[in-house]
C-alpha cells in the first residue's frame, strides 16, 4: 500500500477517513488529523502525490496521509465530503474500506444513494455551516460553523470537538437535514439560473421565484417530517439569504465554472419525496431542467406523459 507521506509503515486500518479531498474534506482534514490518525482519500493518484507534497490550509501547510483508489486502507469511520454526482462512486469505495459507519456531510440528500452502495455497516447523513473554498492549490476555510450528526456517530462527533469544531448528535437530525434541503432548493437553483448573490432573491424580479420554490416544496417537506410550519419556512429561508446575502451559491459557482452542480441530490430528492407522494412540482421541474440546461447535460425527461388525443 503505497504511503505518499513515506514517513514509516502505514496502518492498514484507520480510525477515521475523509473520502474526497476538497475545500470542506481538507478544512475538515486538517484539523482532524493532530486529533486522530486520519487518511485522507483523493480521486487519483496525481491529487494524492500533490496532496502529500503539502497543502495550504487557512494559512497552514497541511501534510496529509493521503491514498487515492485502488490502494485505499481499511477505516473504522469514513467521512463522505464529495460532490453529490460524485457520490455513488465514493459510497462504493467506502463500502470496500470495511468501515463500522459511512458518514455524509454533503450538501443534499445523499444517505439513500450511499445506503444502496453501502449494504453493511452504518450509514447516516448529517448537515453542517462549516464553510471552505478553493483557491487556486490552497484551501481557505470561511467558518467553522456548526455541525450535527445522526445517532451513532459519537466517536465522529468526539473528534470533531476535539478539533475544535462545535459538533454534536441530534436526535433530530431528519427533520434538520428537511430544513437545510429547503434552504438548498429554494436559494442554490435559482442563484445558479439567475447569476446572483443570495441576497439578490430576497428582492424583485427573483423574489416571487424564491417564494414560490418555498411554498410548492413545504407540503411534500413537512409530509417528510420539516418541523417548521408554513410561516416559519418562509421566514428561515428569508433569513438564510439574508445571512449569506454577499455569498455565490454552491451551485453558482460550480455553472460558472463548467461543472456539474448537485441540482440532482438537491432539487432531484425534492422530487423524488413528491413523485413518491404523488404530487407535481411544476417550479421545482422547471428549475432543474434550466439548471441542467445551463450544465450542458441532458434535462431529466418531464414527469408526466402528455395524453395523446385519440
Ligand atoms: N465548501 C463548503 O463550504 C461546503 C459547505 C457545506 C457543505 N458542503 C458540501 O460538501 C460537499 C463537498 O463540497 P466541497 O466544496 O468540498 O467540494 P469540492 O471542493 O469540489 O471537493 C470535492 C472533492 O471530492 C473529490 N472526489 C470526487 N469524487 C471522488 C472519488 N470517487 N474519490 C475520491 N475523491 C473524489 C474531488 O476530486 P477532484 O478534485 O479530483 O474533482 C474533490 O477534491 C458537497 O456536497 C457540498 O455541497 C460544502
Amino acid at each position: 500500500m503505497p504511503d505518499f507521506n513515506g514517513a514509516g509503515p502505514v496502518p492498514r486500518r484507520f480510525p477515521l477517513a475523509i473520502l474526497g479531498a476538497g475545500a470542506l474534506g481538507l478544512h475538515f482534514a486538517s484539523r482532524l488529523a493532530p486529533v486522530v490518525p486520519l487518511a485522507l482519500i483523493a480521486r487519483s493518484a496525481n491529487r494524492a502525490a500533490d496532496l502529500a507534497a503539502g497543502v495550504g490550509v487557512g494559512g497552514h501547510d497541511f501534510q496529509p496521509t493521503v491514498f487515492s483508489p485502488p490502494s485505499v486502507p481499511e477505516a473504522d469511520w469514513v467521512l463522505i465530503l464529495v460532490k453529490g454526482p460524485d457520490t455513488e462512486a465514493a459510497g462504493r469505495l467506502a463500502a470496500g474500506m470495511a468501515p463500522r459507519g459511512v458518514l455524509s456531510l454533503q450538501n443534499g440528500l445523499t444517505e439513500p444513494a450511499l445506503r444502496s452502495v453501502c449494504p453493511a455497516g452504518r450509514v447516516g447523513q448529517g448537515i453542517t455551516t462549516a464553510g471552505a473554498y478553493r483557491d487556486g492549490a490552497r484551501v481557505v476555510p470561511t467558518a467553522d460553523g456548526t455541525t450535527l450528526l445522526p445517532p451513532g456517530f459519537e466517536p465522529v462527533a468526539a473528534w470533531l470537538v476535539e478539533a475544535g469544531f462545535e459538533a454534536r448528535i441530534s436526535p433530530a437530525i431528519a427533520a434538520e437535514r428537511l430544513a437545510k434541503l429547503l434552504v438548498n432548493v429554494a436559494i442554490n437553483p435559482l442563484a445558479a439560473i439567475f447569476r446572483v448573490t443570495n441576497g439578490a432573491l430576497l428582492a424583485p424580479p427573483h423574489r416571487v421565484l424564491l417564494d414560490a420554490l418555498v411554498d410548492e416544496a413545504w407540503p411534500v417537506l413537512r409530509r417528510e417530517g420539516l418541523a417548521l410550519d408554513l410561516g416559519a419556512a418562509r421566514e428561515w429561508v428569508a433569513e438564510v439569504a439574508a445571512r449569506t446575502g454577499a455569498n455565490r451559491a454552491s451551485m453558482l459557482q460550480d455553472i460558472l465554472a463548467g461543472r456539474a452542480t448537485e441540482i440532482e441530490t438537491i432539487t432531484g430528492a425534492l422530487l423524488a419525496m413528491a413523485a413518491a407522494q404523488g404530487v407535481v412540482l411544476p417550479t421545482h421541474e422547471a428549475v432543474r431542467t434550466l439548471v441542467r440546461r445551463l450544465e450542458g447535460g441532458t434535462p431529466p425527461p418531464p414527469p408526466i406523459a402528455l395524453a395523446s388525443r385519440a
